[in-house]
Protein backbone atom coordinates (compact mmCIF):
# COMPACT_ATOMS: atom_id res chain seq x y z
CA UNK A 1 0.00 0.00 0.00
CA UNK A 2 1.69 4.13 -0.90
CA UNK A 3 1.07 5.82 2.02
CA UNK A 4 0.01 9.26 1.04
CA UNK A 5 2.35 12.23 1.23
CA UNK A 6 1.31 14.59 4.41
CA UNK A 7 0.27 17.09 1.51
CA UNK A 8 -2.64 14.50 0.38
CA UNK A 9 -3.86 13.69 3.68
CA UNK A 10 -4.25 17.58 4.47
CA UNK A 11 -6.31 17.89 1.25
CA UNK A 12 -8.61 15.19 2.54
CA UNK A 13 -9.16 16.75 5.60
CA UNK A 14 -9.97 19.57 3.46
CA UNK A 15 -12.20 17.83 1.18
CA UNK A 16 -14.34 16.19 4.47
CA UNK A 17 -14.70 19.35 5.73
CA UNK A 18 -16.06 21.28 2.72
CA UNK A 19 -18.82 18.35 2.89
CA UNK A 20 -20.33 20.28 5.84
CA UNK A 21 -20.40 23.88 4.48
CA UNK A 22 -23.71 24.51 2.65
CA UNK A 23 -25.39 27.36 0.77
CA UNK A 24 -25.68 30.31 1.93
CA UNK A 25 -23.21 29.98 4.93
CA UNK A 26 -20.95 32.57 6.45
CA UNK A 27 -17.18 31.51 6.78
CA UNK A 28 -14.05 32.27 8.34
CA UNK A 29 -11.40 31.16 5.83
CA UNK A 30 -7.88 30.11 7.85
CA UNK A 31 -4.60 30.71 7.09
CA UNK A 32 -1.35 28.32 6.49
CA UNK A 33 -0.70 25.10 3.75
CA UNK A 34 -3.81 23.13 4.84
CA UNK A 35 -6.52 25.95 4.91
CA UNK A 36 -5.03 27.30 1.52
CA UNK A 37 -6.18 23.38 -0.33
CA UNK A 38 -9.61 24.21 1.86
CA UNK A 39 -9.64 27.44 -0.09
CA UNK A 40 -8.74 26.10 -3.40
CA UNK A 41 -11.67 23.65 -3.12
CA UNK A 42 -13.78 25.82 -2.02
CA UNK A 43 -13.15 27.92 -5.08
CA UNK A 44 -14.16 25.21 -7.41
CA UNK A 45 -17.75 25.00 -5.68
CA UNK A 46 -17.86 28.56 -5.78
CA UNK A 47 -17.29 28.27 -9.58
CA UNK A 48 -20.05 25.67 -10.13
CA UNK A 49 -22.38 27.85 -8.51
CA UNK A 50 -22.27 27.59 -4.40
CA UNK A 51 -23.02 30.73 -2.65
CA UNK A 52 -20.92 31.60 0.53
CA UNK A 53 -19.48 34.67 1.39
CA UNK A 54 -16.28 34.27 3.61
CA UNK A 55 -13.62 36.48 5.76
CA UNK A 56 -10.37 35.92 5.58
CA UNK A 57 -8.08 35.06 8.46
CA UNK A 58 -4.65 36.70 6.40
CA UNK A 59 -4.15 38.81 3.52
CA UNK A 60 -2.25 35.69 1.93
CA UNK A 61 -5.69 33.92 1.94
CA UNK A 62 -7.55 37.16 1.26
CA UNK A 63 -5.21 37.22 -2.39
CA UNK A 64 -6.13 33.70 -2.53
CA UNK A 65 -9.80 33.57 -2.33
CA UNK A 66 -9.82 37.07 -4.25
CA UNK A 67 -7.74 35.10 -7.48
CA UNK A 68 -10.38 32.77 -7.24
CA UNK A 69 -13.39 35.02 -6.97
CA UNK A 70 -14.75 33.47 -3.15
CA UNK A 71 -17.15 36.14 -2.13
CA UNK A 72 -15.53 37.81 0.53
CA UNK A 73 -16.68 40.43 3.26
CA UNK A 74 -14.86 41.77 6.53
CA UNK A 75 -15.80 40.79 10.21
CA UNK A 76 -17.40 44.65 10.10
CA UNK A 77 -19.45 44.41 7.28
CA UNK A 78 -20.61 40.94 8.80
CA UNK A 79 -19.74 40.39 12.48
CA UNK A 80 -21.23 36.75 12.97
CA UNK A 81 -20.05 33.90 11.10
CA UNK A 82 -21.20 29.97 10.95
CA UNK A 83 -18.05 28.31 10.76
CA UNK A 84 -14.29 29.02 10.31
CA UNK A 85 -12.22 26.22 8.49
CA UNK A 86 -8.56 26.31 9.08
CA UNK A 87 -5.41 24.75 10.00
CA UNK A 88 -3.51 24.14 13.26
CA UNK A 89 0.40 23.34 14.30
CA UNK A 90 -0.66 20.84 16.69
CA UNK A 91 -3.83 19.57 18.73
CA UNK A 92 -4.86 17.21 21.13
CA UNK A 93 -7.75 15.13 22.26
CA UNK A 94 -9.39 18.35 24.43
CA UNK A 95 -9.57 20.14 20.81
CA UNK A 96 -6.62 22.75 21.92
CA UNK A 97 -4.30 24.06 19.89
CA UNK A 98 -1.41 25.75 18.70
CA UNK A 99 -1.66 27.76 15.72
CA UNK A 100 0.33 30.65 14.41
CA UNK A 101 3.38 29.10 12.63
CA UNK A 102 2.20 30.83 9.95
CA UNK A 103 1.90 33.90 11.45
CA UNK A 104 -2.02 34.58 11.43
CA UNK A 105 -2.66 33.67 14.84
CA UNK A 106 -4.40 36.98 16.16
CA UNK A 107 -6.47 37.69 13.10
CA UNK A 108 -7.37 33.57 13.14
CA UNK A 109 -8.46 33.73 16.80
CA UNK A 110 -10.63 37.25 16.03
CA UNK A 111 -12.28 35.33 13.23
CA UNK A 112 -12.60 31.66 15.29
CA UNK A 113 -13.95 33.99 17.83
CA UNK A 114 -17.25 35.16 15.66
CA UNK A 115 -17.77 31.52 14.44
CA UNK A 116 -20.66 28.92 15.82
CA UNK A 117 -18.12 26.70 14.53
CA UNK A 118 -14.47 26.13 14.03
CA UNK A 119 -13.43 22.89 11.97
CA UNK A 120 -9.82 22.32 11.96
CA UNK A 121 -8.54 20.48 9.45
CA UNK A 122 -4.47 18.50 9.34
CA UNK A 123 -2.68 15.76 8.79
CA UNK A 124 -2.24 13.18 11.28
CA UNK A 125 1.38 13.99 12.57
CA UNK A 126 0.16 17.29 14.34
CA UNK A 127 -1.95 15.48 17.02
CA UNK A 128 0.06 15.23 19.99
CA UNK A 129 -0.65 13.83 23.91
CA UNK A 130 0.58 16.91 25.01
CA UNK A 131 0.94 20.52 23.57
CA UNK A 132 4.42 22.33 23.34
CA UNK A 133 6.78 20.28 20.70
CA UNK A 134 5.61 23.14 18.37
CA UNK A 135 7.45 26.27 19.81
CA UNK A 136 4.27 28.38 21.15
CA UNK A 137 3.99 31.68 18.76
CA UNK A 138 3.29 34.58 21.20
CA UNK A 139 2.39 37.86 19.15
CA UNK A 140 3.97 41.24 20.78
CA UNK A 141 3.67 44.71 20.48
CA UNK A 142 6.80 46.20 18.94
CA UNK A 143 7.05 48.70 21.54
CA UNK A 144 8.72 47.57 24.61
CA UNK A 145 9.62 44.30 22.60
CA UNK A 146 12.78 43.54 24.80
CA UNK A 147 10.52 44.59 27.83
CA UNK A 148 7.59 42.28 27.21
CA UNK A 149 10.10 39.25 26.03
CA UNK A 150 11.59 39.62 29.88
CA UNK A 151 8.09 39.36 31.26
CA UNK A 152 7.33 36.39 29.07
CA UNK A 153 10.42 34.84 30.31
CA UNK A 154 10.30 35.05 33.74
CA UNK A 155 6.15 33.83 33.30
CA UNK A 156 7.16 31.15 31.76
CA UNK A 157 10.29 30.03 34.10
CA UNK A 158 7.86 30.71 37.00
CA UNK A 159 5.47 28.10 35.66
CA UNK A 160 8.70 25.59 34.96
CA UNK A 161 8.61 26.63 31.39
CA UNK A 162 12.32 27.12 30.14
CA UNK A 163 13.58 26.98 26.61
CA UNK A 164 14.34 29.24 23.84
CA UNK A 165 12.53 32.38 22.77
CA UNK A 166 13.36 33.39 19.40
CA UNK A 167 12.08 36.70 17.76
CA UNK A 168 10.69 35.71 14.10
CA UNK A 169 12.92 37.11 11.26
CA UNK A 170 12.12 36.96 7.61
CA UNK A 171 14.42 35.01 5.12
CA UNK A 172 16.74 38.15 4.85
CA UNK A 173 17.06 38.30 8.44
CA UNK A 174 14.48 41.57 8.73
CA UNK A 175 11.87 41.02 11.88
CA UNK A 176 9.04 39.24 10.54
CA UNK A 177 5.86 41.21 11.15
CA UNK A 178 2.45 39.88 11.04
CA UNK A 179 -0.57 41.31 8.99
CA UNK A 180 -1.52 43.92 12.31
CA UNK A 181 2.61 44.73 11.89
CA UNK A 182 3.57 42.73 15.71
CA UNK A 183 6.50 41.17 16.02
CA UNK A 184 5.76 37.15 16.57
CA UNK A 185 8.46 35.31 19.31
CA UNK A 186 8.95 31.68 19.21
CA UNK A 187 8.91 29.93 22.77
CA UNK A 188 10.00 27.13 22.72
CA UNK A 189 8.92 25.58 26.61
CA UNK A 190 8.43 22.23 25.58
CA UNK A 191 5.64 20.32 27.13
CA UNK A 192 3.23 22.74 28.65
CA UNK A 193 0.94 20.37 31.01
CA UNK A 194 -1.53 23.64 32.43
CA UNK A 195 -2.17 24.86 28.79
CA UNK A 196 -5.19 27.12 30.46
CA UNK A 197 -2.81 28.48 33.00
CA UNK A 198 -0.20 29.81 30.48
CA UNK A 199 -2.78 31.13 28.11
CA UNK A 200 -4.15 33.26 30.71
CA UNK A 201 -1.07 34.77 32.60
CA UNK A 202 0.22 35.33 28.69
CA UNK A 203 -2.69 37.46 27.95
CA UNK A 204 -2.16 39.86 31.13
CA UNK A 205 1.62 40.72 29.81
CA UNK A 206 0.81 44.41 28.85
CA UNK A 207 2.55 44.15 25.42
CA UNK A 208 1.47 40.75 24.70
CA UNK A 209 -1.27 41.04 21.70
CA UNK A 210 -2.12 37.46 21.78
CA UNK A 211 -0.97 33.98 21.64
CA UNK A 212 -1.20 30.59 19.77
CA UNK A 213 -2.62 28.87 22.50
CA UNK A 214 -6.44 28.10 21.01
CA UNK A 215 -8.85 26.70 23.45
CA UNK A 216 -12.40 26.21 23.78
CA UNK A 217 -12.55 27.52 20.03
CA UNK A 218 -12.26 24.28 18.14
CA UNK A 219 -15.49 22.26 18.10
CA UNK A 220 -14.13 19.55 15.76
CA UNK A 221 -11.07 18.28 13.81
CA UNK A 222 -10.59 16.96 10.57
CA UNK A 223 -7.76 14.48 10.76
CA UNK A 224 -6.20 13.26 7.42
CA UNK A 225 -3.85 9.84 8.15
CA UNK A 226 -3.40 7.11 5.93
CA UNK A 227 -6.27 5.11 6.53
CA UNK A 228 -8.87 8.54 5.01
CA UNK A 229 -9.90 10.88 7.54
CA UNK A 230 -11.29 10.55 11.37
CA UNK A 231 -13.13 12.97 12.97
CA UNK A 232 -12.82 14.69 16.77
CA UNK A 233 -15.26 15.93 18.50
CA UNK A 234 -18.71 17.60 16.84
CA UNK A 235 -18.91 18.16 13.16
CA UNK A 236 -22.47 18.30 12.96
C1 LIG B 1 -1.19 30.17 10.51
O1 LIG B 1 -0.88 31.26 11.29
C2 LIG B 1 -1.26 28.96 11.36
O2 LIG B 1 -2.02 29.05 12.50
C3 LIG B 1 -1.64 27.75 10.55
O3 LIG B 1 -3.00 27.46 10.62
C4 LIG B 1 -0.89 26.60 11.07
O4 LIG B 1 0.44 27.04 11.13
C5 LIG B 1 -1.00 25.37 10.20
O5 LIG B 1 -0.34 25.58 9.01
P1 LIG B 1 -0.13 24.40 7.97
O6 LIG B 1 -1.46 24.00 7.52
O7 LIG B 1 0.70 25.04 6.88
O8 LIG B 1 0.62 23.32 8.66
Amino acid sequence: MTIPSADAMKREAAQQALSRVSAGMRLGLGTGSTAAHFVDLLGARVREGLDVLCVATSERTRAQAKTLRIPLTTLDETPELDLTIDGADEFDANLRLIKGGGGALLREKIVAAASKKMFVIADATKEVQTLGAFPLPVEIDCFGARATRLHIERLANGLGLFGSIVERATASGAPYLTDGGHYILDCAFGVIPAPELLASRLRAIPGVVDHGLFIGLATAVFIGGPDGVRILGDAA
